[in-house]
């Protein structure tokens, strides 16, 4: 397999390309020269909105939209079938579709839409794109975690325990396909300017830190020519990381005291 990632000439299918940093990475693809970059995202207005702009700057038009929803595995199965059938083979595979549902432990509901998405969405399209890319020798898969995912959510359990199993899932396709030539990426950012953000007391409180999406969309170009797996936007991730792996108990009262400074939670108000 050759190194790095060219961008020209290649196919790529960008999930949640519709808003955020999905919408950032399909701009920073077609600025790359990407032959096609299929914008896919359950909500098919945004993803023609997205393709339309970047239709607009690059002549070469390399923008399709597609209504896709991550949950679905036969909708997932359809668009890998649809996309290699009519543009071509697949390099490059961004999983990116995520959602954050429900405060502190959330309902039922909170669970299993956070499961489906964050997790089983990452799996449904591993299950549909990557034995073809095995095939080929060659290919990218990108998956969309969270630093939530390293560490965790201060307010929402579903989100903090969905990204960790998301990146529990990278790390073993990574293990897994490596020497069938699909590199596997992980991206664990903390806060970006997103739709998912805006409504988010706490995480507005921590703005100082936050990155905008097309931060988040050059740390994956990057990582792509590299073939880096941990892709770390903020990179005091790596230290809390390091943190946590030396000493857990430290670690945790760390995260108890950053907690209460944030939400100026009182033991009693801790549980919602
Ligand atoms: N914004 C942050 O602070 C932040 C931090 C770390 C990780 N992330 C992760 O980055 C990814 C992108 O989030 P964002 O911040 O750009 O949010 P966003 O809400 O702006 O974009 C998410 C996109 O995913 C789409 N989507 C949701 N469910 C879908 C489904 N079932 N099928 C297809 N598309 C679906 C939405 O329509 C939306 O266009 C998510 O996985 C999120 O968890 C975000």
């Amino acid at each position: 397999m050759a190194d790095g990632f060219d961008a020209a000439g290649k196919v790529a299918v960008v999930t949640g390309g519709g808003s955020g940093i999905g919408q950032a990475l399909c701009r920073a693809l077609a600025q790359h020269g990407i032959r096609s970059v299929v914008v896919a995202d359950r909500n098919v207005e945004a993803a023609w909105r997205v393709a339309a702009a970047i239709n607009e700057t690059y002549s070469h038009g390399p923008a399709l939209a597609l209504e896709l929803d991550v949950v679905e595995s036969r909708s997932v199965e359809a668009a890998v079938e649809k996309v290699e059938a009519e543009i071509g083979p697949i390099d490059l595979w961004c999983s990116n579709a995520g959602i954050h549902a429900g405060d502190g432990l959330g309902d039922t509901s909170d669970w299993r839409r956070s499961l489906d998405v964050n997790l089983m969405g990452h799996v449904n399209a591993a299950r549909a794109v990557i034995p073809q890319m095995a095939r080929r020798r060659n290919g990218h898969f990108i998956v969309t975690a969270s630093a939530a995912g390293l560490l965790t959510d201060f307010r929402c359990a579903p989100y903090a325990a969905s990204k960790h199993a998301a990146v529990a899932l990278a790390e073993w396709l990574s293990i897994t396909y490596a020497d069938d030539g699909v590199s596997v990426s992980c991206v664990c950012p903390e806060g970006v300017r997103t739709g998912m953000t805006k409504p988010n007391s706490l995480k507005a409180g921590v703005s100082s830190g936050f990155l905008e999406p097309e931060d988040v969309a050059r740390e994956i170009i990057e990582a792509l020519k590299t073939r880096r797996f941990l892709v770390l936007p903020h990179p005091r991730v790596a230290e809390y990381e390091q943190r946590r792996a030396a000493d857990r108990e430290n670690w945790l009262g760390r995260m108890r005291a950053a907690r209460r400074r944030l939400t100026q939670a009182t033991p009693s108000a801790a549980a919602s």
